[in-house]
């Protein structure tokens, strides 16, 4: 049976995306710092869909733990058909808020362990006929906001690319999904704060809504199924249309 391990497993988008492969028929290792969350999530898994579902206790901030993750993979399912590097963080806004300890811990989270386990994960992707890498990169590498936040994302979507060529050989495809504001509980301090942020979101998007962690699985589901078989090096927004450069009002439509 298939197998994909998805980082940040307990939150929102991993979680949803975790539940949208069991229900292709994925067994789902969900890898997070909140354990017994994990551990839930997978018992409603394992009622829900009838698929294997395990949780894996891992600090992604620590490189070693990202190795030794994709060998307990590999010990008890002896196969990777599908990586979500889903789990990130956030840091300070501006620049004259940039301290290098809170930098380092942003990057070593949304890049550098992304890259880690890409790299543990190639020969077991290999070994099980290929697969699908698909990073959970977002919105704001387009014009961003958060100083370290933004460049990591970017780095992501730079990772993306040139794995998509490097890993293609393989036949492991690389792919990344940008997602903009979402209503999830990592914007709860912004939302709780009342910035106007998830107002403002709501008011660029042509669909007038924001996100959700289930339209962000729905793309990471669709890179991971043979539907994307010849998609790589993409990055599919999941952003109600905020990617786009707003439009002046004309008043002949021109
Ligand atoms: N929520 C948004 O608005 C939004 C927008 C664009 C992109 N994203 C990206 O989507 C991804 C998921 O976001 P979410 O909204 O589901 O967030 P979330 O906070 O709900 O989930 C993140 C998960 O990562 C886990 N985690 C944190 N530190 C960890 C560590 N050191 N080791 C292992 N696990 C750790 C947390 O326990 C949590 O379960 C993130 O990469 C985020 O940057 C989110």
């Amino acid at each position: 049976m298939k197998t994909a391990l998805i980082t940040g497993g307990a939150g929102a988008v991993g979680a949803a995306a975790a539940r949208l492969l069991a229900s292709d028929g994925f067994s789902v290792v969900l890898a997070d710092i909140a354990h017994e969350r994990a551990e839930a999530i997978c018992a409603a898994i394992r009622r829900d869909h009838g698929v294997e579902a395990v949780a894996e206790a891992v600090d992604l901030s620590d490189p070693a733990a990202c190795r030794r993750l994709i060998g307990a993979v590999e010990q008890r399912f002896g196969r990777l058909d599908c990586l979500v590097n889903n789990a990130g963080k956030t840091g300070a806004p501006r620049i004259g808020a940039v301290d290098l300890t809170a930098w380092n811990e942003v990057l070593a989270m949304n890049l550098t362990a992304p890259m880690l386990l890409c790299q543990e994960a190639q020969p077991l992707l290999k070994a099980s006929g290929g697969g699908s890498i698909v990073n959970v990169a977002s919105r704001v590498y387009l014009s961003g906001t958060g100083v370290a936040y933004t460049s990591s994302k970017s780095g992501l979507i730079g990772l993306t690319r040139v794995l998509a060529v490097q890993l293609g050989p393989d036949n492991i495809r690389v792919n990344a999904v940008a997602p903009s504001f979402l209503n999830t509980p990592f914007n709860k301090k912004i939302v709780e704060e009342d910035s106007g942020l998830a107002a403002s979101f709501r008011r660029m998007s042509p669909l007038g809504r924001l996100g959700t962690a289930e339209d962000v699985a729905g793309a990471i589901a669709f890179l991971a199924s043979p539907r994307a078989s010849f998609i790589t090096g993409d990055v599919i927004h999941v952003c109600g249309g905020t990617q786009l450069a707003p439009q002046p009002a004309a008043s002949d439509g021109g």
